[in-house]
């Protein structure tokens, strides 16, 4: 007998609000396809997506009942069903899916695997849209999942950094430090050597930053008035928490030459920073717009070829650190969810979860 298929949604204005909806397989339309989500991760990077879901448009992704969300995230899926001739059931995707038990898609076949062309998907960034084709079973799926998006990310922004001659800085201070985003571009800097690399954490997750061994020097949140940090310094912000950017600001001053915002784990902190504090002014980070760059200084594949060759350091450089923990079922997804939400789960910890 096929298990239920459901759906988890989460409330709009109250991300502590959860429900499993049952989600009965409706019948395809001409031209699509469904896929069974085998597998996901989970991390604060989805919590920012609902965080700014109404925003940013990650409530857009998949429709959901009035007032409810559902959270996207990255993990693989199977073809069960197909009403599209270029594609067969059992051929595996990689990409952005729903913390569902399927998904159905109005694939475009590409040269790597498909974009999604449904309608509502249509203004969204396209790197959300495509979906890569896999051929069996790949290497390291977990940290695929997990740590792919998010050392992209990285790898985006350390190249940014360097692009720019790190602003003339001599050091880079992280908020979030113990983030799977911010490791992975300390991980890069450290590789570089050019500059310290200065994580700022929570207390509780002071041993484990350090632990890591790409931080030069890691400061709990409270001690950064009176930490020694070299300058010129840039600040790239994980933790989209107001009480730190100032903290940072009122320390560095003039010192602090650019102020890179890129994340909210702290997302029930407040965001809101005074509009005149000194130092350089925060500046957005738009990964697009630094990929678009170097498509052009590098040529076609040139940005691919070079993370095709840090990426497997990182992933071996995360074997040292992160466990990954298997959940299964609504009830189970349900609780990693809101340990995810409320940074109850600790930083070495890699959510994978079956639907
Ligand atoms: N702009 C982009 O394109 C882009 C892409 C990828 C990631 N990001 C952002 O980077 C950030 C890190 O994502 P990740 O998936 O790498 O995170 P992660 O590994 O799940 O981060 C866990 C850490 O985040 C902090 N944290 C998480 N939830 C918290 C809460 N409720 N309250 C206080 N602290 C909390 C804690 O770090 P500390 O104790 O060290 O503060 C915790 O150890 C996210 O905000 C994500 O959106 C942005």
């Amino acid at each position: 007998m096929t298990a239920p298929a459901w759906d988890f949604l989460v409330g709009k204005t109250d991300l502590h609000q959860t429900r499993v909806d049952a989600a009965p397989l409706a019948p395809l339309a001409d031209g699509d396809i469904r896929l069974k989500v085998e597998s996901f991760a989970l991390t604060a990077n989805n919590i920012t997506y609902a965080v700014f879901g109404e925003r940013m448009g990650y409530w857009k992704f998949y429709p959901a009942p009035e007032g409810w969300g559902r959270v996207p995230v990255w993990g693989y899926a199977v073809v069960t069903e197909s009403r599209h001739p270029e594609f067969v059931l059992g051929q595996r995707f990689f990409g952005y899916v729903p913390m569902s038990t399927h998904m159905t898609a109005t694939p475009r076949k590409t040269a790597g695997g498909f974009f999604e062309t449904a309608p509502w998907r249509a203004g969204l960034a396209a790197p959300y849209n495509q979906y890569r084709a896999v051929e069996g079973v790949e290497a390291h799926e977990d940290q695929q999942s997990l740590l792919f998006p998010l050392f992209m990310t990285s790898f985006v922004i350390d190249d940014m950094l360097d692009d720019n001659g790190v602003f003339g800085a001599k050091s880079v201070v992280l908020s979030s430090a113990s983030s799977k985003t911010a490791i992975g571009l300390a991980h890069l800097l450290h590789r570089r050597g050019a500059v310290q690399v200065v994580g700022l954490t929570s207390p509780g997750n002071v041993a484990f930053t350090e632990s890591l061994g790409c931080y030069d020097q890691v400061i709990p949140y409270a001690g950064l008035g009176g930490a020694a940090v070299e300058g010129p310094v840039v600040y790239v912000d994980f933790a989209g928490n107001a009480g730190v950017r100032t903290a940072v600001h009122l320390r560095f001053g003039e010192a602090l030459v650019y102020d890179c915002v890129v994340g909210g784990t702290h997302w029930d902190a407040e965001p809101a920073v005074p509009a005149d504090l000194p130092g350089a002014k925060p500046a957005f980070f738009f990964a697009p717009d630094q990929i678009t760059k170097r498509r052009q200084d590098w040529g076609p594949g040139g940005l691919e070829a070079r993370f095709a060759q840090a990426w497997p350091v990182f992933v071996e450089h995360a074997a040292g650190w992160m466990r990954v923990e298997r959940r299964a079922g609504p009830e189970s997804v349900t609780k990693t969810y809101l340990g995810v939400l409320d940074a109850t789960a600790s930083p070495d910890q890699g959510f994978i979860c079956t639907p």
